[in-house]
This record gives structure tokens, C-alpha cells and sequence, in this order.
């Protein structure tokens, strides 16, 4: 299920999907909710895949979707970018993803399908205590001089590359997670499968 949500600009697109979100009238209303529920939301609830589309998805941006009840994060990412993650890799924690959470396909430093490098798709949940880390994309900026950019945890401050690696010495002691992924078109991504990938 999509969400509208779109950093850095905030620009929103995406819109006419529903994006579940809690909150109190929602649990007072859960019952009437789930029994009037299609079997296309039952299914999207117990974790069926989620059709993304990326077509405007611009270099640099990230946009978030749910599955499983986790915000997945799809980061279409620039060349400056891509470039950054051969040089962060004496500051990380598990350059190579080894210890962490990704399908085989994503075991690379881009942690993308070799087809799609510049696109991220991972889960937005630090692996420290479960808060979802903000986006910095650019370098520099409040994160200091040698911050090349990738996403920054509020909560105890853990740092990630723009790979979603973590930093060494960080709270944080794993990768963010990969979810299985395939693309069925040129910029039709699904999230939660990759069977047929
Ligand atoms: S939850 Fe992210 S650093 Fe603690």
C-alpha cells in the first residue's frame, strides 16, 4: 500500500492510495473495519506484495510505501551517490552486508538488483531499537563536513550510507534490511516478491 510521502522536497504525488495509519478513532472502529475489509486489504494486511510504480520518482528522491506494516523506502539514487559507497567503506560496520538482512541478489554495496543499481528499496526501521532514521541525502550540511550523505537515526544517532550501511560504532549494529523485490516492467517494482525476478 502506498504512502504519498516524498523527501527531500516534500513534494507529494502518489495520491489516491490509502495509506493505513493508527491512531484512537481508528482502534474504536477496528472490527466494523476488518470485517468490511476487501479481500484485496486482507491480503495487503497479511503481507501480499505491494505494486510500486517509480516512473516519477526523480534522481535523489525518496518515497515510502507500507508492506507488512513497515515503511519501505524506494531511493532513486544519483551517480554522486553511487559513488559515495566505495569510499564510506572503511567507516562501516559490514561493508558487505554479510551480518545484515537482503536477498542474495542484493548482497552488492548498491544492496539493489545489478539492473536497477541506482534504486534502493529497503525497510526505514534502524536495527538499533526500531525508530526510522531520517534522510540526508546531501553531503555536508548539519551532519559535519565529512557526512557524504545516507540517513541518520534521531533517536541514539546512528549512522547509515546512502546503502542503508551502518557506520561502525554506531548504536545501530546491523544493516538496515533489504525486503525481497522485483521490478515486472521498466519502472514497476514489487515489493514483497521476487518469485518470478
Ligand atoms: S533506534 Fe536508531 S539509534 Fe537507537
Amino acid at each position: 500500500m502506498a504512502s504519498d510521502e516524498m523527501d527531500p522536497t516534500r513534494r507529494r504525488f502518489l495520491t489516491g492510495a490509502t495509506t493505513v495509519v493508527g491512531g484512537a478513532g481508528l482502534l474504536a472502529g477496528i472490527v466494523p473495519f476488518v470485517n468490511s475489509m476487501s479481500v484485496s486489504a486482507r491480503a495487503q494486511a497479511a503481507g501480499a506484495p505491494v505494486e510500486a510504480d517509480i516512473s516519477r520518482l526523480e534522481p535523489g528522491q525518496k518515497v515510502t510505501y507500507e508492506w507488512r506494516g513497515k515503511p519501505v523506502w524506494v531511493v532513486r539514487r544519483t551517480d554522486r551517490m553511487l559513488e559515495t559507497l566505495a569510499k564510506l567503506e572503511p567507516q562501516l560496520a559490514d561493508p558487505d552486508s554479510s551480518g545484515s538482512d537482503q536477498p542474495p541478489y542484493c548482497e552488492n554495496p548498491e544492496r539493489a538488483r545489478q539492473d536497477r543499481r541506482d534504486v534502493l528499496v529497503m525497510e526505514g526501521v534502524c536495527t538499533h531499537l526500531g525508530c526510522s532514521p531520517s534522510y540526508f541525502p546531501d553531503a555536508g550540511g548539519e551532519l559535519g563536513s565529512d557526512w557524504l550523505g545516507g540517513f541518520f537515526c534521531p533517536c541514539h544517532g546512528s549512522k547509515y550510507d546512502i546503502s542503508g550501511r551502518v557506520y561502525a560504532g554506531q548504536p545501530a549494529p546491523k544493516n538496515m534490511p533489504v525486503p525481497p523485490h522485483m521490478y515486472v516492467s521498466e519502472n514497476v517494482l514489487l515489493i514483497g516478491d521476487d518469485e518470478r525476478g
